[in-house]
């Protein structure tokens, strides 16, 4: 597979951090795209047991073979990726990287509107993070440019011919998406959404690759959705229930208490369809059968685990190639082989 995207099916957090840095490191892609909002998005991932956050960066940064790159469609806080730069200078990232001189810039009055604006707060409930404002300004034509800002010179660069020419070339690249499908603009619970689509399709305009250059597609799903800020999720569970099961979570940018829910077959299925799935990644199986924690081998995973992933496979149609048994990266049954 020359050029695969990885979206989230859910409404974001699906663990894409992870299973993204796990194919980063078994795939060595030569280049790694991001697509996606901006920097409303936090991926989180355990490597040898200190865990990383990039809100801003490719989350492969740990490949250090790759070139990272930051695609036209994403939106750019020059702060947050100067932080990120520092953050992870033990990955030589700033070597690397690469941010299409076409990407709009988030500024502080973007930031101050997401978070004192009684829409966007109080009743979407967004990250604050300034993306909202900042498309909106985009789709006015009057944001700033990467190219406007002077700092962010040195690592400008044409994002959709370099993953072209990469595609040419042969070589093989990871496009990864942010968000999920159920917080996109047009196919998701609106106005409780984020402020673009966030299936493959737009992922893999954000980076600047035609539809029939896409070879595979990773839709990952979270054995126990959850959801962040406002908005309609159908099969949430109380938080009694998921204090009971040990489902507590919290926001990598905001901070805020997850809401959880019980995986939503419906959603899997329509989500998939809608983002031409060709396999699914499963995380977080431990939480729904603790025997399941650390196993690599699937012939291995208890029955109720299995069961589980057989379900899905039924009920959404599509293989389920990937499935995370922990948090650390070894944690993990790549299926990919025999689907
Ligand atoms: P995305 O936004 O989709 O990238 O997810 P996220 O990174 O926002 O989720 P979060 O920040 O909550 O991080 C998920 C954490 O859970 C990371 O530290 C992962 O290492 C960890 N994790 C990922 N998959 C699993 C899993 O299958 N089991 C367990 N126990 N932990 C996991
Ligand atoms: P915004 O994208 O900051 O405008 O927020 C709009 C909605 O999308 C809110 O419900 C946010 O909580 C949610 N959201 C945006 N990005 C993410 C993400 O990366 N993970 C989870 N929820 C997100
Ligand atoms: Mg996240």
């Amino acid at each position: 597979m020359p050029s695969y995207i990885v979206v989230g099916g859910q409404w974001g957090d699906e663990g894409k951090g992870a299973i993204t840095a796990y194919l980063a490191l078994k795939d060595e892609p030569e280049v790694i795209a991001r697509g996606g909002v901006g920097t409303n998005a936090g991926h989180s991932v355990f490597i040898n047991g200190k865990r990383y956050a990039v809100r801003q960066l490719p989350m492969g940064f740990m490949q250090t073979k790759a070139r990272l790159l930051v695609g036209a469609g994403v939106l750019v806080d020059p702060e947050v990726f100067f932080h990120e730069l520092e953050t992870l200078k033990d990955f030589d990232v700033a070597q690397r990287v690469g941010i299409d001189y076409r990407c709009a810039i988030i500024e502080e009055t973007h930031k101050q509107l997401d978070r004192s604006n009684g829409h966007l707060h109080d009743k979407i409930g967004t990250t604050g993070s300034g993306c909202g404002p900042a498309n909106a300004d985009r789709v006015m034509r009057r944001a700033k440019l990467a190219r406007d800002i002077k700092e962010l010179e040195p690592y400008l660069t044409d994002v959709a011919a370099e993953v072209n020419d990469a595609l040419d070339e042969g070589k093989l690249v990871l496009i990864e998406g942010t968000q999920g499908f159920g917080l996109s603009l047009y196919y998701g619970t609106y106005p409780y959404v984020t402020s673009k689509d966030t299936t493959a399709s737009a992922i893999a305009s954000d980076v600047g690759i035609g539809p029939t250059r896409v070879d595979d597609i990773i839709v990952v799903f979270k054995s126990f959705p959850t959801r962040v800020g406002a908005g309609p999720f159908p099969t949430e569970m109380s938080q009694e229930e998921a204090e009971r099961l040990g489902l507590i979570e919290y926001g990598t940018v905001t901070g805020r208490r997850r809401r959880v829910g019980w995986f939503d077959f419906e959603l899997a299925r329509y989500s998939a369809k809608l983002n031409g799935a060709t396999m699914l990644a499963l995380t977080m199986i431990d939480k729904y059968d603790k025997n399941a924690f650390g196993i690599t081998d699937y012939d291995k995973l208890p029955r109720k685990a299995k069961e589980f992933v057989e379900g899905i496979e039924e009920r959404v149609g599509v293989p389920v190639a990937l499935i995370k048994t922990g948090p650390e990266l070894e944690h993990i049954i790549d299926r990919r082989d025999v689907i």
